[in-house]
């Protein structure tokens, strides 16, 4: 019997990711909450916590999208997609099969498909159980295996962390380098090699990255005092530590763009040399295809406006049939304009005539004006301009 289980444990993760099943006292973060309140508070806040459908706009029209596009049925592509936004998913592929009935709508609530997308349990998107549940990451995998693909879960209720000495009454704990020396291994299970049903790579901050700084440090901010646990572990008390917050704060988060690039303006013979110095380690933008930074000049006579121009850098996507697409769908996309990690870029305008100054400013936006209007997402936060720096140059 032993044997007859390891050998279908091998043959099942030759085809597909494992599946761990989640006990119901560790699925949901709210059961976390009374021992570790703080963490769930700040984690509710990130964009981990919205990495469900459900939960993003932006996500689920491209689903939504990818799945009239490819003619696959709506379910297929959310199962393909958890894989790095909702990887605790119990059903890691879909086959003809599914497909076929899907299309005859011959499906019912019970097939353990539909169960599989419908689950309260994966409602939280990459909650704790995602992070704190990983036991390996397989390095040593090809680049394209991301997410579920690229890791073995540890058995329910045993969680990851950074300490070799906590204890709790609660669960299980293991200590691994990826949550302590090494995070980067961490967010590159995901972070890392997102690429379009057709193999188009559309982002990669592994390879693109320099330096040795965690992104836990930026992310997550420095490390500070407090108690991991309020729980009363240790003699009746709980124990100081070092830790960080659990905000995950990105993009989504307007204050940070603030500094978030350097300008410096120069004039050259007739020319405005406009340069844009990026001191973070990946590029920016980065991470996921459509962001857009944007380049706002404005050329004064004393305070009247003589000329205007906005640049844009984003990405472009080309689907098949050399149509205009998103990245998911890329069989093709334009030239990298991004301002690469510790790098910087030029542009350079023409001065207008009887400028006697000129101003620039940079912006940041989740979504550039092509996608939002083929997806037609309709929130405001795709379309608000973040702001990053500001800078002016006396041209006389
Ligand atoms: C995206 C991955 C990720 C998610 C999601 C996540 N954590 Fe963490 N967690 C980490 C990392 C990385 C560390 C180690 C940070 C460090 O100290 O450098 C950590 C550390 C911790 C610690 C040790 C104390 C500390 O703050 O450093 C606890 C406890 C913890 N997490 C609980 C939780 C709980 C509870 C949730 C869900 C609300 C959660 N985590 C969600 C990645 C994650
Ligand atoms: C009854 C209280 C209690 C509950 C509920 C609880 N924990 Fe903990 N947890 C603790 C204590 C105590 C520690 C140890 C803290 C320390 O050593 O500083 C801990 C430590 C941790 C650590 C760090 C482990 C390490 O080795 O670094 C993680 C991660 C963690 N908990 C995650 C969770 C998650 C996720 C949940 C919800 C599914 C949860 N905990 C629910 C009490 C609890
Ligand atoms: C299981 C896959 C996974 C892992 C592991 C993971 N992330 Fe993420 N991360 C995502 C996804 C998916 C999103 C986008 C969610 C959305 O916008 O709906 C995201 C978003 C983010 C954002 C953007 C937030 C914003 O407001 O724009 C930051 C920053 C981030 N992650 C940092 C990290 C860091 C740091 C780690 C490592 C400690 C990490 N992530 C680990 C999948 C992951
Ligand atoms: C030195 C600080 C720093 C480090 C280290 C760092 N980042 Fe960032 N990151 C930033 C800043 C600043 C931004 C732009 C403002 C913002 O989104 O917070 C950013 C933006 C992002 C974005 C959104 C990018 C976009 O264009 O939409 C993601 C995703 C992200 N970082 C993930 C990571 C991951 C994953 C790592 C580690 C591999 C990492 N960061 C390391 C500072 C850092
Ligand atoms: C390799 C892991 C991975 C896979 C697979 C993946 N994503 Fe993502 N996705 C990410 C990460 C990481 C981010 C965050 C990047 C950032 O913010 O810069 C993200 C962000 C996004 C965003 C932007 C969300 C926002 O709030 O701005 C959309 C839309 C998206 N993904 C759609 C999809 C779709 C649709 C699929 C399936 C066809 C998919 N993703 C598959 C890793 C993945």
């Amino acid at each position: 019997m032993k044997l007859f289980l390891a050998s279908s444990l091998v043959v099942s993760s030759l085809f597909s990711a494992e599946v761990v099943e989640v006990q119901k006292r560790f699925e949901s973060s709210q059961k976390c909450k009374v021992c570790h309140r703080r963490i769930v508070e700040e984690w509710s806040k990130s964009w981990h916590a919205k990495s469900h459908f459900e939960n993003d706009e932006y996500f689920r029209k491209t689903l939504e999208y990818v799945s009239r596009k490819t003619r696959k049925s709506l379910n297929a592509v959310k199962v393909q997609c958890a894989t790095c936004h909702n990887p605790r998913i119990s059903v890691t592929k879909t086959d003809i099969d599914y497909e076929i009935a899907a299309v005859m709508g011959l499906t019912s609530d019970d097939d353990p498909v539909n169960k599989a997308v419908n689950s309260k349990a994966i409602s939280e998107g990459i909650n704790c159980v995602v992070c704190h549940n990983i036991d390996k990451i397989h390095d040593e995998y090809d680049k394209s295996k991301r997410g579920i693909n690229r890791v073995e879960w540890t058995p329910s209720g045993v969680m990851t962390g950074p300490y070799k000495d906590a204890k709790s009454p609660y669960h299980k704990v293991v200590s691994h380098e990826f949550m302590n020396t090494n995070p980067n291994k961490l967010c590159f299970v995901c972070h890392a090699n997102d690429r379009s049903v057709y193999g188009l790579v559309f982002t990669d901050m592994e390879s693109e990255y320099i330096g040795k700084k965690t992104c836990v440090s930026c992310h997550m901010g420095p490390k500070h005092k407090d108690v991991a646990a309020t729980f009363k572990m240790y003699n009746g008390k709980a124990k100081m530590r070092m830790v960080r917050k659990h905000g995950f704060v990105g993009a989504h988060t307007p204050s940070l763009w603030k500094d978030a690039l350097e300008l410096e303006l120069k004039r050259q013979k007739d020319k405005l040399l406009i340069k844009i110095k990026n001191p973070q380690p990946h590029n920016i933008p980065s991470g996921f295809g459509s962001r857009e930074i944007l380049v706002e000049v404005v050329y004064k006579k004393g305070s009247t406006t003589v000329g205007q121009k906005t640049l844009s850098l984003t990405r472009h996507y080309i689907r098949r049939h050399k149509k205009v697409g998103i990245a998911h769908l890329a069989v093709k996309q334009s030239k990298d304009t991004s301002i690469k990690a510790h790098g910087e870029k030029i542009v350079r305008l023409p001065l207008v005539n009887g400028a006697e100054s000129v101003e620039v400013t940079l912006y940041y936006r989740l979504v550039n004006d092509e996608v939002r209007t083929l997806l037609d997402l309709k929130e405001q936060i795709w379309s608000k301009k973040n702001f990053i720096v500001k800078s002016s140059l006396d041209l006389r």
